[in-house]
């Protein structure tokens, strides 16, 4: 979803500014922009381009510059053109901004201060930059852009220059992320800490309506009343950063190729001889619960699926696993001792967020799970687990989902009597995996003769049929092929009536217990023509399987049977000649509600 970045300093800010862009490419966008302060002119100079940052860098001028901005936008208000795209300059000339976030009240906003602007996109943002040229006719900068976000309503991260000052840059934050790092040669802001590598040796996040005015050696911390903040600064360390494709043709087949590496990685963090690392503290506190409430988002919403079953399995515990957009407005009625848990692998996603302010508000405690230790989840819940999956590029997740339900696995593990060997069991896992993966040469074409029709279904029971909502999503995301996860004995109850001949269904068969009732499901659909395919553990595999996976504990099996529906899903949008690892429409970080 949309990127900021913004540098003020010795170096050349255009380079630094688009290697930024560059960097937060993965999370998804549409059109990107830049300001660049011009030396010639001693004014600002603006250049947007619709589509890919590569349009982008060809109209760009060959001058350096030491202050710059620039923003990869993923439209919410307004389609995708040039004109909506940032940064937005105020009719005056004077101001220039680039925003990530959504004003509710922007329409307000217009009416009561700007009928006369003629403004020049449909974008809230425009909004902003006109309201700060407004005030600035009254009250110094400062005062004006303070003003400003008093009248705002919703959420915001913003970069602010002012062509009579170019020297200073402003940025300010409320709801969507906003770092701030200092090196020796300048300062950069950006809203992931992507765009700041390279450049900074320290960071600040920065905190709900706070504001920064920077020049190209400092800066100073404000509240909107303009009281000046204390701040202390961290050390930048960004997981290795792995933005090499290596023998792969996709970070998505990498990422896919990575799982086995990753399992290892999360049980040498959580294991050690005698004990598993987690804060003894806080798995008491679990254990004391009445219940756990999962909150997530997409993908990580079907790894909490699975870590519901995984939890109830191994402890007393019960598990609810809610929408994070839902709960945040509609949540239901709470035991009366609850711990909530956030998966996130991004630890952005504004959905989750909007949960998190409502559960702190009433001092309810919260656990993130998260890939990125340094994101706005993990630094406001009470407590977090990273992943260490290492950095996910490639906008559909993979290695994030198994290694959510791996940490997850592991913490239900904590929580419970433990009377087997979760570490070996694990371990098996990763050998599966890459067995697995050694030998996945079928599914590329496979997939060239069953996945033709526009749309598919995977079937499965139990938590079979939670990796089958996982391998759905993953396939629609990618190849746009409309499919379907399905409890398969559920599937006749109505559903059936869309299979037709040549159908894809496709059944995942890990469950002793229901292996027979779902190869039954399979002959129903077959009988009404569907082309069937089927994804299944050894134990309990037929001959005429397609897939075989190597035996692992029925309770893991989560993590062996998704791999060959991503891979699945990789190969139909590979014959289809799609942008694999940043798909359309999708964002890597949703930090929008
Ligand atoms: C976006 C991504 C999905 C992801 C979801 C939740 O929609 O495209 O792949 O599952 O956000 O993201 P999170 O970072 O919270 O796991």
């Amino acid at each position: 979803m949309c990127g900021i970045v913004g540098y003020i300093g010795n170096n050349n800010a255009k380079t630094i500014v688009m290697d930024g862009l560059r960097r937060l490419e993965y999370r998804g966008y549409d059109s990107a922009g830049v300001s660049l302060f011009n030396p010639d002119t001693n004014g600002f100079e603006l250049i947007k381009k619709k589509g890919r940052i590569v349009n982008l860098e060809a109209a760009l001028p060959g001058y350096s510059t030491p202050i710059a901005i620039g923003h990869t936008r993923w439209a919410t208000h307004g389609k995708v053109s040039q004109e909506n795209a940032h940064p937005h300059v105020s009719a005056s000339g004077r101001f220039t901004i680039v925003h990530n976030g959504v004003i509710d009240n922007h329409m307000e906003l217009r009416k009561r201060y700007l009928e006369h602007v003629e403004f020049k996109s449909q974008t809230d943002s425009e909004v902003i930059v006109e309201l700060i040229d407004l005030f600035s006719k009254n009250l110094s900068t400062d005062s004006a852009i303070r003003k400003t976000l008093s009248a705002l309503e919703g959420s915001y991260a913003l970069l602010v220059m002012d062509n009579t000052d170019p020297f200073t840059m402003y940025g300010a934050k409320h709801k969507s992320p906003l770092l701030l790092g200092k090196g020796e040669e300048g300062m950069v802001i950006g809203s992931d800490m992507m765009a700041l590598i390279d450049v900074a040796d320290n960071y600040l996040a920065l905190d709900d309506e706070t504001l920064v005015r920077m020049d190209t050696k400092n800066f100073t911390l404000y509240n909107i009343d303009g009281d000046v903040l204390p701040y202390k600064l961290s050390k930048l360390e960004v997981d290795e950063i792995d933005s090499d494709k290596g023998e792969f043709d996709h970070f998505m087949l990498k990422e896919i190729h990575e799982q086995p590496a990753v399992l290892r990685r999360i049980i040498g963090e959580y294991f050690n001889e005698t004990h598993i690392r987690i804060d003894d503290a806080l798995i008491h506190s679990i254990a004391s619960r009445d219940r756990i409430y999962i909150l997530a988002a997409g993908t990580s919403m079907h790894a909490g699926l699975v870590g519901k079953t995984l939890i109830e399995k191994l402890t007393d515990i019960p598990v609810e696993v809610h929408v994070a957009s839902e709960f945040a407005y509609d949540p239901p009625k709470l035991t009366a001792n609850p711990q909530f848990i956030m998966i996130s692998q991004s630890g952005e996603t504004a959905d989750l967020r909007a949960c998190l302010m409502n559960l702190k508000k009433d001092a309810h405690p919260t656990l993130t799970l998260t890939n990125v230790k340094t994101s706005t989840l993990a630094r406001e819940a009470d407590h977090f687990l990273q992943l260490f999956a290492g950095p996910e590029i490639a906008v559909a997740s993979t290695k994030a989902y198994t290694a959510q339900i791996a940490v997850l696995a592991i913490l239900g593990y904590a929580l419970s009597a433990q009377s087997f060997d979760l570490k070996r069991e694990l371990s098996e896992v990763a050998i599966a995996m890459e067995d697995f993966l050694s030998k996945s040469n079928s599914i590329e074409s496979d997939v060239k003769t069953l996945l033709t029709k526009r749309n598919a279904f995977y079937i499965g029971r139990g938590l079979d049929n939670k990796v089958c909502m996982e391998a759905a999503l993953k396939l629609k995301e990618i190849s746009y092929i409309q499919t379907e996860g399905f409890a398969a004995g559920e599937l006749k109850h109505g559903t059936i009536a869309l299979i037709e001949e040549d159908t894809p269904v496709i059944a995942i068969i890990a469950n002793e217990k229901t292996a027979e009732n779902t190869r039954s499901n399979l002959s129903e659909v077959e009988s009404r023509g569907a082309k069937t395919y089927t994804i299944a553990l050894e134990s309990v595999a037929h001959d005429d399987d397609d897939i075989v996976l190597n035996n692992v504990s029925p309770l893991l099996s989560p993590l062996i049977t998704v791999i060959p529906t991503q891979l699945i899903a990789y190969y139909a949008a590979l014959h289809r000649d799609l942008d694999i690892d940043k798909p359309r429409n999708l964002a890597k970080s949703v930090t929008v509600e």
